[in-house]
């Protein structure tokens, strides 16, 4: 039987039922385990490679992906993982132009380094042949100007070409798309955003259903020793339960907010996959089995945005996204090549009618600063 997302985000990865025992045992706290003093080392010999904590996680992650996964103390722990066990010096790989800006830069210094060929591609496109690329790694939505690729039809064309496929799955989750069943090697994510969503841990993974990539992954992270402590872990696993009902409230204010924007005559651009006229939509809607609660806009300058951000009751100036907290970051003020005033909204659980009259009054407020 197949089960519904909220049935599988409150079931995913608890152990077996045994009177007497919690539904998710809590956090195991171990550097050294007991050893068989003959036999030596069991299921359980050293914290780095071995946690009973981390592994119902990594069930739960891998029955949301549809793979096996490896859970790693950041997102970005996740992704230099898959870049360093996929590549090597001479190797090309092709990679968002507009992705998260902390992979690009891994690539620029590192990878480059290394002698590893970075190409960068918009993940609108127009895309190149793969021809020689030993690695694609794409990010849809992208984050912050949420553009989306079709990923069937690239990893189709990439592994044709002989490459493999990793997809960043962090602003969509598990829940909004499953990159494995659209063909791609890889499925690689923050779990500090919507997946665990409550802004108080940092989390990735790699998910994938290629047994000699896990174990160089595995073998990576051991070596590497880029491990989730265990109360992280287990704060996840308790997170991930509400994960449906958190992204449905996310993606409703989301919608409500977009609209809202849309409608002002003060406000340059808005994007949000979900609207019909968003030049993500028809990807989007094909692709995902739901839309992020994420929603870009450019209010014309960093002195408005910061004028709304000041008036604003309920949308807390912050980075990062997906929790439960409506937040807006200013995407320039880190780096990123957006316009001055583009604000990257991250909706959180509120009420919709709530965050859309607060944001209402804070633009109305904002209107005269420059
Ligand atoms: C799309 C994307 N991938 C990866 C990362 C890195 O994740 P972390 O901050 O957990 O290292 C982020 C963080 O914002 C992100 O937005």
């Amino acid at each position: 039987m197949s089960y519904g997302d909220g049935t599988r985000s409150v079931h995913a990865g608890l152990p077996a039922p045994e009177p007497g025992q919690p539904f998710l045992p809590g956090p195991v706290f171990a550097a050294p385990y007991h050893l068989d003093p003959a036999t030596g080392p069991g299921p359980n010999g050293y914290g780095r490679p071995d946690n009973p904590t981390r592994r119902h996680l990594e069930a739960a992650i891998g029955e949301l992906e549809g793979g096996e996964a490896r859970a790693f103390a950041s997102g970005q722990a996740a992704i230099t993982a898959v870049l360093m066990t996929a590549l090597r010096p001479g190797d090309t790989v092709l990679m968002p132009a507009d992705g998260y800006y902390a992979v690009r830069s891994f690539a620029a210094s590192t990878l480059d380094e290394l002698g590893v060929h970075v190409s960068y591609v918009p993940t609108a496109g127009p895309y190149p042949s793969f021809e020689g690329v030993r690695l694609l790694l794409l990010e849809t939505p992208s984050n912050p100007g949420l553009d989306v690729c079709d990923v069937a039809e690239l990893a189709a064309a990439a592994r044709a070409a002989g490459a493999l496929v990793a997809v960043d799955n962090t602003t969509a989750t598990p829940l909004g798309q499953r990159p494995l069943d659209l063909g791609a090697d890889i499925s690689v994510a923050s779990g500090t955003k919507a997946l665990t969503g409550h802004s108080d841990l940092l989390l990735g993974y790699v998910a994938t259903r290629d047994a000699g990539l896990l174990e160089r992954i595995t073998t990576w992270r051991t070596q590497t020793g880029a491990i989730p402590g265990a109360f992280d872990a287990w704060l996840a696993h308790r997170s991930l339960a509400t994960l449906d009902l958190r992204l449905a409230r996310q993606s409703a204010n989301a919608a409500g907010i977009a609209v809202a924007l849309a409608a002002r005559s003060d406000v340059e651009r808005v994007r949000w996959p979900g609207l019909p006229d968003d030049p993500s939509y028809v990807v989007a809607e094909r692709q995902m089995r739901r839309i992020p609660g994420l929603v870009s806009v450019d209010l014309g300058s960093a002195e408005r945005a910061a004028a709304f951000l000041k008036a604003s009751k309920l949308v807390f100036a912050a980075t990062s996204f997906g929790g439960l907290h409506t937040s807006a970051d200013r995407r320039a003020q880190w780096g990123d090549d957006t316009p001055p005033g583009f604000l990257r909204v991250s909706c959180g659980v509120e009420d919709t009618a709530d965050l859309v009259a607060d944001i209402t009054a804070a633009l109305d407020a904002a209107h005269g600063a420059a």
